[in-house]
Order: structure tokens, then sequence, then C-alpha cells
């Protein structure tokens, strides 16, 4: 169906909702506060932290038969990602006869909410965990809590309350959205791209406003490719979970942001034989699952990135585009060898992720040019991963500094040695000094002090905010000496330290 330009559809509760005349930045909560009325979606924090604001977005899944929600911090969305799907906030949990969801019927009887603040984020998260997971366990409860931040209640009632509600009829965890399905269908986005009479592309925007600027949500990446030719200054927009902080805290207003949320291609992952390959669209939570048998420390990582909300939303790409120093992916990827597909036009190129960053924040992404896939090679037999990430809180918390290292071992020496941090310089990176030291040795004859010197050989001591450089360089030396102790003790003959130095 063709869109109407300045026109956001979703579906809620039953209903199309037509969003007229909004700006392309407005947030999800702000529009379910301020204009439908919607107020027991709560605003925390405005960045993504708190989970006052959690919400259910739906999209028709595959087979076009149901609908897949994810959490969602609706601070940090913008209205015109909604385009196309539907929306659950606290409030559509309401039944017919006035009866409350089990989630909430048992914080009630189990004392599980005291100023009520939090309460209905924590009820959209345990609504959503409920919906995929009918018997969580008490590990899957407090995952699926991380989060929501309650500050008077404490969460022992909380955890409890969803054990009991998750022994209720089954239907009546289930969201009531029977009437939502025909009408995803019926707003349902172009899957082709449309094209004038020269032949030229032409991605209808969602929102155009006067000036010029737009909101745009094409279909395909030929559509993306073709747009950012024509707009090399648009900003792309995947997860929403850095641009949407950028317009709340720093009010960014970009001129033309080119969403990438409706491009199937980009939310798949392909495999070959011997490597992945992630689109740039897929979600961090897709990600997890998917390396979760081939690398659990890879895994363990990105369970313990942002929470539930953040996972599900914020994607691989965006996290290596971004390209904070403490960004939590790239180590693990460095060491694993990735590749990035970067697209410009019809052309595409092979870029190591070892050799994206030139500094702080700078990439070598020319105008126009964008990152269309990651390649992750799968595990080889013999080659060893390690990985860990080290914050002042176990979860929901940003890196202190975290760890990655991949190895194989050859007749007792470590050969092929990949090592690499955030959290040490301007960028995520590897450690080639450091690598040295480890190479062509047994791990049992690594020393603390090779590596301590290693490392002031390599970085810039700096103190930083979330700790001092004291701290982050003694955490760097130890978690490579932790990795290394669970290998067999052996000495290694002179032989191998050769070939494994070749
Ligand atoms: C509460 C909270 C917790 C967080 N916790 C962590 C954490 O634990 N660890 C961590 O590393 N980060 C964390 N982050 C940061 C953030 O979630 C990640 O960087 C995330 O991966 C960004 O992905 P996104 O899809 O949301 O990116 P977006 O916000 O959509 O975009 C981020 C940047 O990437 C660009 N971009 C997006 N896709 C592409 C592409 N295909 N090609 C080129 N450029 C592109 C965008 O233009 C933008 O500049 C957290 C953020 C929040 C708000
Ligand atoms: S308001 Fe705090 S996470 Fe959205
Ligand atoms: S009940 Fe007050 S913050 Fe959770």
């Amino acid at each position: 169906m063709t869109q109407v330009t300045n026109t956001v559809r979703f579906v809620l509760d039953g209903k199309i909702i037509e969003a007229q005349g909004e700006r392309r930045t407005t947030t999800v909560l702000d529009y379910l506060r301020e204009h439908l009325q919607r107020s027991g979606t709560k605003e925390g924090c405005a960045e993504g932290d708190c989970g006052a604001c959690v919400v259910l977005v739906g999209e028709l899944n595959a087979a076009g038969t149901g609908v897949d929600y994810v959490p969602t911090n609706s601070c940090i969305q913008l209205l015109p990602t909604l385009d196309g799907k539907s929306l659950k906030t606290v409030e559509s949990l309401q039944r017919p006869d006035g009866s409350l969801h089990p989630v909430q019927e048992a914080l009630v009887s189990c004392h599980g909410s005291q100023c009520g603040f939090c309460t209905p984020g924590i009820v959209m998260s345990l609504a959503g965990l409920l919906q995929t997971v009918p018997a969580p366990s008490r590990n899957e409860i407090t995952n699926a809590l991380s989060g929501n931040l309650c500050r008077c209640t404490g969460y022992k009632p909380i955890v409890e309350a969803t054990l009991v509600a998750s022994q209720a009829d089954a239907t009546l965890l289930r969201l009531d959205d029977a009437a939502d399905l025909s009408l995803l269908q019926e707003i349902r986005r172009a899957s082709t791209p449309s094209y004038n009479l020269e032949g030229d592309i032409v991605v209808q925007p969602v929102v155009r406003t006067r000036k010029g600027n737009e909101f745009v949500s094409p279909a395909t990446v030929t559509e993306v490719a073709d747009y950012l030719l024509k707009h090399p200054q648009a900003t792309l927009l995947a997860g929403s979970t850095e641009i949407g902080l950028q317009v709340n805290k720093q009010f960014a207003r970009p001129e033309h942001i080119v969403y990438l949320g409706n491009v199937a291609e980009l939310k798949k992952i392909d495999e070959t034989p011997t490597a992945w390959r992630i689109g740039a669209q897929v979600s961090l939570t897709a990600v997890e699952q998917k390396v979760a048998a081939a690398y659990p420390d890879f895994a363990e990582v990105l369970r313990r990135f942002g929470s539930p909300p953040i996972r599900s939303t914020a994607t691989l790409a965006g996290n290596i585009a971004n390209g904070s120093p403490i960004g939590d992916s790239m180590p693990c990827l460095m060491a694993l060898g990735a590749t990035l597909v970067l697209r410009r036009g019809e052309a595409t190129r092979s870029v190591p992720l070892d050799a994206f960053y030139t500094g702080q924040k700078k990439n070598v992404l020319r105008a126009s040019e964008f990152i269309e896939a990651i390649e992750l090679p799968k595990p080889v037999p013999g080659r060893v991963f390690h990985a860990h990430k080290v914050s002042k809180r176990f979860d929901q918390d940003i890196s202190a500094t975290c760890c990655a290292l991949s190895y194989s071992l050859r007749q007792g020496v470590l050969a092929d040695v990949k090592l690499a941090y955030n959290g040490l310089a301007p960028s995520p990176c590897r450690a080639p000094q450091l690598e040295a030291v480890l190479a062509g040795k047994a791990p049992a004859d690594v020393t603390a002090q090779a590596l301590d010197a290693a490392i002031a050989a390599s970085f810039t001591a700096r103190d930083g905010l979330r700790a001092s450089w004291v701290y982050r360089a003694l955490v760097a030396r130890n978690l490579v000496l932790k990795f290394l102790q669970d290998e067999p003790a052996s000495s290694p003959s002179p032989t191998a330290v050769k070939e494994a130095l070749s």
C-alpha cells in the first residue's frame, strides 16, 4: 500500500493509529503520553537505563500468522520507527471485564510495588517474558528485569510475583492481539523499491517537513545505498540506542534519517560452512543466540550488554559504527577475526574490523558508505577463545575494560594469538605488543611482568570516569593470566616454539 507522507501508521490494541504532522525525532514515549494520554508508561531517565518506559513493539512474524514482540525502551525510540508495526503498553493489558494481567495481580498479592513508578515498566518486561517463556527460571526472571530499576520495593517480591504469575492459565498470559493481525497486514510496508518514470529509485518518506527534512524507511539495501549516494550526510538509524540518546540529551535533529529496520535483507544471518554473515540490522539478542554454542564467552559478553530492551533493539553494526572506546562487541569480534562488508552504491569492499578505526569515533567509512554485514568466522578445531567484561555493576553497566583472546596451542605453545581490548585506547583495538609476549610461549611461562611492560609500552595511561588507569591496566593483565591458567602446564620443545613464531 502507498505510504502517506507525514503519517506514521501503527496498530495499537485493535486500532490503526495515524500520527500526523509529527517531528521525525518525536519519541514513542512522548507521543504516548502527550497525544494518546497513555501516561501509564513513565519517563525516568530518558536514556534507556531505568526501564520505566518499557513497552512491547510487535511485528508480523515471517509467516504472517502471528506477532513477535520485543521489549523496547520507548524513551529512545523515534515514533516513525513504529510505522508498519504494533504497540502494547501497560494499558493494553487490561481485559474487557476490567481484570488485570496475571503479572499485575501477582505484584499486588506479593507486595511487589511500593511507590509504583517503576511498576508499569516492570509489568511490561515480565509480560513480554511470559509471552515467550511460560515457565521461566529465577535466572531468566532476573535477566528479564536487569533493565528495570526499582528503588523502593526491592526485587525479591517482584521475582516471587513472576513465579506466581507464571502458574496462571496460558491464555491469560498471552497478549490479546487477535484484532491486530489483519490491521498489521493492512499497514504492512512495501517490500520492493518504487521507481519514477525516469527509472530512478524513489524512497517515500514516512515523515517529511516543509523544509525538506525527512525520515525514510526503505525496504531494500539497494534503496538504502541509492538514498545515501543522493544524501551523503544522512544519518543511518538502526536500533536507536545511541541516536535516541543524542536526540534526548544533545537535542540532535538530523536532517535526513534513514531507518534500516524495514530492510529484510539486513535482518538476516546467512551461513557458509566457515562463517556467519550477520546483516547490519540483526539485533544483539539474535547474535547472542546464534553464537551461544560456538563462542559461549562472546555470548556472555553480549548477555551483559545493556539490558533485554537494549539488546533486542540495538545492533552489532550500530555498536561497531558508533565506535565507542568502551564498545563491548568489538574486542570479541577482533579476536575472532571478524570482517566488515562495507557498501557504497553497488560497490562493496571487505575491511577487517581491526583495520576499521582510525581514532576516537573515527573510521575508514567513506561518504555514502555503510556497514552492510559483519562476517564472523566459525570455530576451528584447536582454536581457543576467551572473553570477559569487567564493569562496576555486573548487569546493565559499561565496561571498565573488556578483553578477548584467541589462540591455537601448537605442541604446547601459543600460536596465532589475537588479543583485543576496549577501554584502554581511543577505540577498541588489538594489542600487538602483548600478542608478541604470548606468541611462542607455553601458557605457564607467560609472566605478569612481561604483560605489564607490554601494556605500559602499548597504551597511554589515562584515568577515566569508570576506572583509574592503574585499575584498568591491572585488569587487562590479569584477564590474560586468568584465560591462560586453565591450559595444561608442559614444557614446549625448541622446535615447537620456532614453528609457533613462524
Ligand atoms: C542503556 C544503555 C546501555 C548500553 N550498554 C552498552 C553496553 O553494555 N556495551 C556497549 O558496548 N554499548 C552499550 N550501549 C551503547 C549502544 O547500545 C550500542 O552502541 C549499540 O550497539 C548501538 O546500536 P544501535 O543499533 O542502537 O545503533 P544506533 O543508535 O541506531 O546507531 C548508532 C550509530 O551507528 C550508525 N550506524 C548504525 N547502523 C549503521 C550501519 N549499518 N552502517 C554505518 N553506520 C551505522 C548510526 O548512524 C549511529 O551513528 C548502551 C546504550 C544504552 C542506551
Ligand atoms: S525513561 Fe528510563 S529507560 Fe526510558
Ligand atoms: S516501587 Fe518505587 S521504584 Fe519500584
